[in-house]
């Protein structure tokens, strides 16, 4: 019997809004296939996310910029069907929203159609206002996301903290008004200054969810992979790994391979 968390036994975009009201923390992971979404919704997780991290951690690509919106789809499908719980939240990948409200508008109801999700995330603040406003205005339900982006990634040309200027905080704390204002039901800030994120949390209605950016927020969101220690070569200060299942699975795998080279697998009892 699982333990529960919470009093929810169905998370919507409203449940996360009550739940900041009532000080509950939000706790969130992405997942990119059935399986592995099928165990987070059971555990308990409040929202998943199919983020474009799927790029690197599923594809072996170096950034999130060549996942394509098909592709997301299928990771975003898979999950779907693994889940009852939990809010299902999908990353618009990158070149499928920028600059063109009508594409990004083309490529939301995309992935709501064929993927059965239940909302979207978007990267960037006063930029993609206007793909922001046509997406909300067609009943899609839009995560903001701000700090570090990765999929601007060849602009900024590092995964450093951001925001630690005073030009560059000001700016985050009024992307971040504005994408409540424009009716975003969260926003996710990655990797800015602890005390940035408190005040951006305290100053807004609509829950704040934070990686790399201190306990003073609404929720915390971490890839699954990495807190898993599925991924060895990944150790920014901001992860906490649960635990060592590369160690775990490079055992199991020696183990089976030692077993096959000296017929000692199968035995009797696991043949017919
Ligand atoms: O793609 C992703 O996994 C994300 C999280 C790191 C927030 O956007």
């Amino acid at each position: 019997m699982q333990k529960k968390h919470s009093k929810y036994s169905r998370i919507t975009t409203n449940t996360l809004s009550e739940m900041k009201k009532e000080g509950e923390k939000i706790a969130m992971l992405t997942s990119y296939d059935y399986t592995l979404a099928n165990i987070v919704d059971k555990a308990g997780i409040d929202v998943i996310l199919v983020g474009d991290s799927a790029s690197s951690v599923m594809a072996g690509h170096e950034t999130t910029v060549p996942i394509t919106l098909d592709q997301m789809i299928y990771h975003a499908s898979s999950v779907v069907r693994g889940v009852e719980r939990a809010l299902v939240v999908v990353d618009l990948p990158f070149g499928t929203y920028q600059s063109d409200s009508k594409k990004a508008l083309r490529s939301s109801i995309k992935i709501m159609k064929e993927s059965g999700s239940h909302a979207i995330k978007l990267e960037g603040g006063v930029e993609v206002k206007n793909s922001i406003e046509r997406i909300l205005n067609a009943g899609i339900p839009v995560m903001g996301h701000l700090g570090l982006t990765p999929q601007s990634i060849y602009k900024f040309g590092t995964y450093s903290v951001r925001a630690k200027k005073d030009y560059e905080a000001e700016k985050l704390f009024d992307d971040a008004k504005l994408l409540e204002e424009l009716g975003c039901f969260a926003i996710v800030l990655e990797k800015i200054p602890a005390e940035l994120a408190k005040k951006i949390s305290l100053e807004l209605k609509i829950p704040v969810i934070g990686i790399g950016a201190g306990v003073n927020v609404d929720g915390q969101v971490l890839v699954l992979h990495d807190m898993l220690g599925m991924n060895t070569e990944f150790s920014p200060r901001f992860l906490r790994r649960y635990l060592d299942l590369n160690h775990e699975i490079t055992k199991a795998v020696g183990l089976y391979t030692q077993d096959v080279k000296k017929s000692a697998f199968p035995n009797e009892k696991e043949q017919y």
